[in-house]
């Protein structure tokens, strides 16, 4: 049986496990902001339309801006992406045949990446139920390798480390000449947020990773962006196609970053309702991850099995992500997106109809 890769498009997970999808779904398998969008994307939609008739700017100069002063960093340290996944498609090529190591469990498509480029890829993976960095194995492999990826805060646990963790490997990757991939797609949604992009543009041994679809809900959309010495990122853009960003995801993307109150107010949102949620699965017994963010992971100890919670879930129309595709966690725990209040509760519910049955 052969499950989808990633979260959304249930479809394909309800064929695959030959489960008759019931009428009315609701998706916790996909990671976005569940305010939506800001309302100056869907003010000025019918606008942007006459951008749709020419090329875009394929140096990216206004987003380029937006973001140095947002960051604090020179427009020269920044290169924008469609999507922080191409970003990790081109970091891939630049590394094309090198040897890479990922700190797991993480976003699958470093590794997805990095084999297409024939890079010998490397493991260290973290284990349930705190996923410490476990620093003495760390450091040696990192003596072998020439790159490695960390996601952080961690997809799928929704672990936030402290500071000092990450300076570590920050500082030990600078030693050893390690290229270090930090994979912050998701530090905006974190009450107390951490991030290292201000070092990014200091060190060639350090590429900070931001992604706008998750916060921003603009997945369809595609928008990212990579922090980095500008010698780096030349090396990188080279390889990106011309004209990579559509000029609706240009504009989009300026206003976006324009809107802090709209990140302000999801993270309070977020907040509220990871802690009302966490408090529920302390109360029937449930495991979850110390996440800090908008998703975390859960089981039930009680049950041997949690496909078994999946696929009655699944039947309710509650669509989990699995975790088969994750090392270290291999199905043993189900990942959710914190969705709107009602979808919340209704997952609760569902949930203590199960414990009820099981
Ligand atoms: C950790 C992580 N990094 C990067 C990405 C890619 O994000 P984008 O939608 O910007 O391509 C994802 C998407 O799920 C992700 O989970």
């Amino acid at each position: 049986m052969q499950l989808p890769s990633h979260g959304s498009n249930p479809q394909h997970l309800y064929k695959a496990l030959e489960i008759n999808p019931p009428e009315e779904l609701v998706d916790f398998s996909v990671n976005i902001n569940p305010l939506g969008a800001p309302e100056a994307v869907k003010h000025n939609w019918g606008k942007w339309l006459e951008a749709i008739y020419d090329y875009p700017d394929p140096t990216f100069a206004e987003l380029k801006q937006t973001i140095a002063a947002k960051e604090g960093i020179e427009e020269s340290c920044l290169l924008p992406g469609n999507g922080a996944s191409e970003l990790i498609t081109l970091i891939a090529r630049y590394l094309q045949g090198k040897k890479v190591l990922i700190i797991h469990p993480a976003f699958s498509e470093y590794e997805a990446a990095c084999r297409s480029e024939n890079c010998t890829i490397f493991h260290h993976v973290l284990y349930p139920p705190e996923w410490e960095l476990d620093e003495t194995s760390l450091e040696r492999k990192l003596g072998l390798v020439d790159a490695v990826f960390f996601c952080h805060p961690n997809n799928p646990t929704g672990i936030q480390y402290d500071r000092p963790t990450v300076e570590w490997l920050i500082d030990t990757c600078q030693k050893k000449e390690v290229l270090l991939i930090l994979d912050e797609a998701f530090y905006d949604f974190a009450d107390r947020p951490v991030t290292f992009i201000d070092k990014a543009s200091q060190s060639p041994f350090l590429l900070v990773l931001r992604s706008l679809t998750k916060m921003y809900s603009i997945a369809g959309l595609r928008l990212g962006y990579l922090a980095g010495t500008p010698e780096v990122l030349s090396q990188i853009h080279k390889r990106q196609a011309h004209w990579s960003i559509n000029a609706i995801a240009l504009k989009a993307g300026k206003t976006c970053l324009d809107d802090r109150q709209h990140v302000l107010l999801t993270r309070d949102y977020i907040k509220r309702e990871r802690d009302r949620l966490f408090a529920y699965f302390r109360e029937i017994g449930f495991q979850h991850s110390p996440s800090a963010i908008n998703f975390y992971l859960i089981r039930d100890p009680s049950s041997r099995n949690q496909q078994e919670l999946f696929s009655f879930l699944l039947r309710k129309g509650l669509v989990l992500r699995h975790t088969y595709n994750f090392p270290g966690i291999e199905g043993e725990w189900l990942r959710v997106a914190i969705k709107k209040e009602a979808e919340n509760s209704l997952l609760m519910e569902v949930l203590s109809e199960w414990k009820r049955e099981n």
